[in-house]
């Protein structure tokens, strides 16, 4: 399996996704600080990935602190918060982690549990938190299998595989499973323009795994379509607001429409942690703006005229009608989504996050 992050001794140990495919290797993170400019840096990413990193962020920010009375704690754990939730505004995964640390961190503070205990807890949990990641990837998987075609293209976008995950992936996690039942599938993963994911990191992963698989600029799935060789898009999420809209990676939401006109299905995979039921609709989910230069430059070059104004929004919003399904672990939720994912919250025995970014 893709290592793509693990805890250590020493410290959090992340595969270096910019250095992706070129070159595997890894950077340790051994305080909080570090582990955030991991995030923001983008040397790990993707939302089930950066859900678990701040949570180990807390945990390690926890573990080495030198603090010896639980109020000194308190506010240093404030600050670790505060610092890691300040690295990227878009995936909810990354605020849910950090909460669930912290929730932790607080109720044992609060018992006044001693600290060498509240230490081993907190790293327990994120421990925990990232078999959990794998497990719900596993059960998404199983889950989503059966609507991936018996045998065909499927399209994907950004990389919602292994690498944005702590091994086998959301949306690449359904593939992978449907693969595994006997169904007969090549992929088909946009570049994803301009921090090609998919043309770096979806493609390496796949063909690791010896799935066949073509890249395509961002452009060309129309035509493609049109030609009646993709018979279903699937895609990760980076939020998932209470009515179904969802944040996935710039791009999402134009193959979402082209999808629709030409009748193929188009499925988002995410852990249920993936959903923000504190959100009403995707309208208000933050968009990360992303430095001019992943336009401006290509492998360090500049490609446009100097000075020439830019828009780097890293996120668009596919709004829920043109969602054919929404496969997490918990099930596959269908439209009228508002109303489905109420009933799949209240069923939970774990809180979607409520209100905390
Ligand atoms: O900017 P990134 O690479 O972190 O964006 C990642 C995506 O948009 C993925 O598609 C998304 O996180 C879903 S996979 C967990």
């Amino acid at each position: 399996m893709i290592p793509t992050l693990e805890w250590l001794p020493e410290g959090v140990n992340f595969l270096d996704q910019t250095k992706l495919p070129l070159e595997e290797t890894y950077v340790l993170a051994t305080d909080y600080k570090q582990v955030a400019s991991v995030i923001r840096d983008m040397i790990t990413r993707g939302a089930m990935a950066i859900g678990v990193s701040g949570a180990m962020g807390v945990a390690i920010g926890i573990h080495r602190s030198t603090a010896t009375s639980i109020p000194a704690l308190n506010q240093e754990v404030a600050e670790i918060s505060a610092h890691l939730a300040a690295t990227r505004p878009t995936a909810v995964n990354l605020f849910w982690g950090i909460d669930r640390v912290r929730t932790l961190y607080n109720s044992l503070a609060a018992g006044n549990t001693p600290i060498p205990e509240i230490k081993a807890a907190v790293v327990a949990l994120a421990r925990e938190m990232y078999d959990e990641d794998i497990a719900n990837c596993r059960q998404l998987g199983a889950n989503g299998a059966s609507l991936m075609p018996q045998k065909g293209t499927v399209l994907t976008h950004c990389n919602a595989g292994a690498l944005a995950a702590c091994g086998y992936g959301s949306a690449l996690g359904v593939i992978r499973a449907a693969i595994e039942r006997g169904h007969q599938i090549d992929v088909f993963a946009d570049e994803t323009r301009p921090y090609l994911q998919g043309a770096r990191l979806t493609a390496w992963e796949l063909m690791k795994d010896n799935i066949p698989t073509t890249v395509l600029c961002d452009n060309m799935s129309a035509h493609l379509m049109k030609q009646g060789r993709i018979q279903a898009v699937i895609v990760g999420a980076d939020r998932i607001a209470a009515n179904g809209d969802t944040a996935n990676k710039i791009g999402t939401y134009a193959v979402s429409i082209l999808a629709k006109e030409h009748r193929i299905p188009f499925y988002v995979a995410a852990p249920w942690a993936t959903l923000d039921l504190a959100t009403s609709h995707g309208d208000k989910i933050p968009i990360e703006q992303r430095d001019p230069r992943e336009l401006t430059h290509l492998n360090g070059r500049q490609i446009t005229p100097h000075g020439v104004a830019i828009e780097n929004p890293a996120f668009d919003v596919t709004p829920a009608k043109y969602i054919t399904a929404i496969i997490t672990e918990r099930g596959v939720l269908r439209a009228p989504f508002t109303e489905s994912i109420a009933a799949m919250a209240s069923q939970s025995q774990i809180p979607a996050l409520a209100g905390v970014s």
